[in-house]
């Protein structure tokens, strides 16, 4: 039997789960699901990074213990994978001891082949990053909480293996997807390769694991959390299930820990030589307008309260089949209700509720005795068939989102054979052959809600059951003749989308009726003039620039939306309008610390400027 390794991040426990670890979670669930219907052996891993800066200090915030904490914080996500019907083999923590002791054995390897070495530090530390930063980076402004640092600290000679890396990276080419996540590593591996600082002293940071070499420091929260790969594959307690999953096919990750998982876990693994993994797969990010949705800007949005709403099984729909895989996406609501209605209300449910209500009306509530042999029957046949083939090809290829579009346009071509057939008149006249089209429209109806199984187990188990087909296989010919089928509620009501959105408006804070603000309401936004004195692009946003504004000598980092509108030149010197109460938020990993006022309609936009004769900086707009 093959086997299937996958595992997803382990994700900081912070804060709660949103709906981008929600994302990868189910993902890598409808990944191993695929795999365990092409009769896989799968191990799918799933579990929390517990130590380091952010959670000791996530807890200190909240006035618990560390371990406490994450052990209030563990039930969240173990509930939520619950709730979203998430088949995980193991759910690993960093702080249980049977990772502990494979990564100080780990450590004590890597030590013992002399990679790591003792080293001097001084430098730029920025404590919320929790490393220390270049001069640059200290210059960009991006960074508030900077202090200068001397540390002694352990090194791992990272440098060591920068050639030997290049090269498996072009020997592999599977070994970084998609090849665009591949180039931008190779991009990175042109500068010479830094070593990395694997420690941390107790003085500074304390909850972490020990090095075995030096209890007076702790290991770095990475050095730990990706260890946590080969600790849940049985390395070191059991060798059998280690030699048998590990290396793992894929680590699935988000784009934003490309790095570590591309650089530093594989040279960590050359060093105590192990195996690489077969393949590191990053997906994009989801977005909330331009923005990554993230903790930190609080633009997140809730899983729970969307599967409530509208039940598990679209939600993981719409993230499975909207997302290209490798790229961005945009969340809102908007497209989650397009995709619902055409996708499942219309689309998959029509063709249901089709076949259910004209087998209980004509046929006694059973499936009838034959297929559909004509041509157009035939046809439908061998797309049923090709179909089966090139959804496993996709899923090899992880293109799970092209798998999806390819069972509903499945889907539509039955709709249309249903059309073009019309059973509902044909049984006046024929009634045998109304009942093999509707025998082979129930036959593509088994066949696809298995291939949509993994995305939405729930739905398509009634769907199964109502043809009795439960313990049926992806094959063409496996429905059974003469079985009465089951009665089951609607499954995907259509959405009204007007519902929505006046639900959505009557959310809205502290606005009243008609859209009316209080004068109070108004003077609570601080606006003041302003002078633009840099601008800078922002690399891979087409749409931003970095603009430094002057404010009675007092510079002040934006980031704003309007590359499309002006150039640098246009923009240097014009005296502006800012709001500068605005609570700060990052774009794309950018500080922005307020906003520009300006006119926009459909597809011009006009900054509003002033007369910088006339206007000096930080005066009061009202
Ligand atoms: O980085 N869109 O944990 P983390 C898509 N502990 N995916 C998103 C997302 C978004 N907007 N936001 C988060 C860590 N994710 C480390 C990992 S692994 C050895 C250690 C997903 O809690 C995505 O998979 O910050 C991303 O890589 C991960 O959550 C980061 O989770
Ligand atoms: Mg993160």
């Amino acid at each position: 039997m093959k086997t299937f390794y996958l595992t997803t991040p382990i994700y900081y426990v912070n804060d709660k789960p949103h709906i981008g670890h929600a994302y990868t979670t189910i993902l890598a669930d409808v990944i191993t699901r695929f795999h365990r219907d092409l009769n896989k052996d799968v191990l799918f891993v799933t579990g929390l990074d517990e130590h380091g800066q952010k959670v000791q200090e996530a807890a200190k915030k909240r006035g618990v213990d560390p371990k406490a904490h994450c052990d209030e914080m563990a039930p969240r996500f173990l509930e939520l994978w619950e709730r979203l019907n998430i088949k995980y083999d193991d759910f690993i923590r960093t702080t249980e001891s049977r990772h502990i002791s494979v990564v100080q054995d780990i450590l004590q390897t890597v030590y013992d082949n002399g990679d790591i070495y003792e080293d001097e530090y001084e430098g730029l530390y920025s404590v919320s990053e929790e490393r220390f930063i270049t001069e640059k980076e200290a210059d960009s402004g991006q960074f508030k909480d900077i202090k200068k640092l001397k540390e002694k600290n352990y090194f791992f000679k990272m440098s060591k293996y920068q050639k030997t890396l290049i090269n498996h990276i072009n020997k592999n080419p599977n070994f970084i997807q998609p090849a665009h996540r591949k180039n931008e590593v190779l991009g990175f591996l042109k500068k010479p390769l830094e070593d990395l600082c694997i420690s941390r002293p107790k003085s500074r940071l304390s909850w972490g694991i020990d090095l075995p070499f030096d209890s007076k420091y702790v290991t770095y929260v990475w050095f730990d959390a990706l260890i946590n790969y080969v600790t849940a594959a049985g390395f070191n307690s059991n060798e059998e299930m280690y030699k048998k999953y590990w290396p793992v096919n894929y680590h699935l990750i988000g784009k934003d820990i490309l790095t570590t998982h591309a650089v530093y876990w594989p040279t960590m693994l050359m060093s105590a030589q192990l195996s690489l993994p077969k393949g590191i797969f990053a997906h994009g990010w989801w977005l909330s307008g331009e923005s990554k949705m993230s903790k930190s800007v609080g633009n997140v949005v809730d899983p729970l309260g969307l599967i409530k709403e509208y039940g598990v099984d679209p939600v993981r729909y719409y993230l499975m089949r909207e997302m290209v895989l490798g790229n961005d996406a945009s969340f809102t609501m908007e497209s989650f209700i397009k995709r619902y209605n055409s996708d499942l209300a219309n689309d998959f449910g029509n063709l249901l509720s089709r076949v259910t209500n004209l087998l209980t009306k004509f046929f006694d509530s059973k499936t009838p005795k034959f297929e559909d042999n004509s041509i157009e029957g035939n046809s439908i046949k061998n797309k049923g068939n090709e179909l089966i083939k090139n959804v496993s090809t996709k899923i090899e290829q992880m293109k799970v989102n092209e798998a999806i579009e390819l069972i509903l346009q499945f889907i539509r071509s039955v709709n249309k054979y249903l059309e073009i057939m019309a059973p509902w008149k044909l049984v006046k006249s024929d009634k045998e052959s109304a009942g093999k089209v509707l025998f082979s429209a129930a036959e593509a109806l088994r066949v696809s809600s298995l291939l949509l199984s993994p995305v939405m187990p729930d739905k398509t188990s009634i769907i199964l059951k109502t043809f009795c087909a439960e313990k049926t296989s992806v094959k063409w010919g496996e429905l059974t003749p003469n079985k009465t089928i089951k009665k089951h509620e609607v499954l995907f009501p259509r959405i009204d989308i007007n519902k929505i959105e006046k639900k959505n408006i009557s959310h809205k804070k502290n606005v009243q009726k008609d859209n009316i603000i209080t004068f109070d309401q108004f003077k609570d936004i601080e606006l003041k003039t302003a002078k633009i004195v840099e601008v800078e692009k922002v690399e891979g946003a087409d749409k931003l620039l970095k603009i430094q504004v002057e404010i009675n000598n007092k510079k002040k980092q934006i980031v704003s939306g309007i590359a499309e509108y002006y150039s640098k030149e246009e923009l240097i010197d014009k005296t502006i309008i800012v709001v500068t109460n605005l609570k700060p938020a990052k774009i794309f990993g950018i500080e922005s610390n307020g906003m520009l006022l300006a006119a926009k309609n459909g597809k011009d936009l006009t900054l509003i400027t002033l007369n910088s004769e006339k206007v000096n900086t930080g005066m009061i707009v009202y």
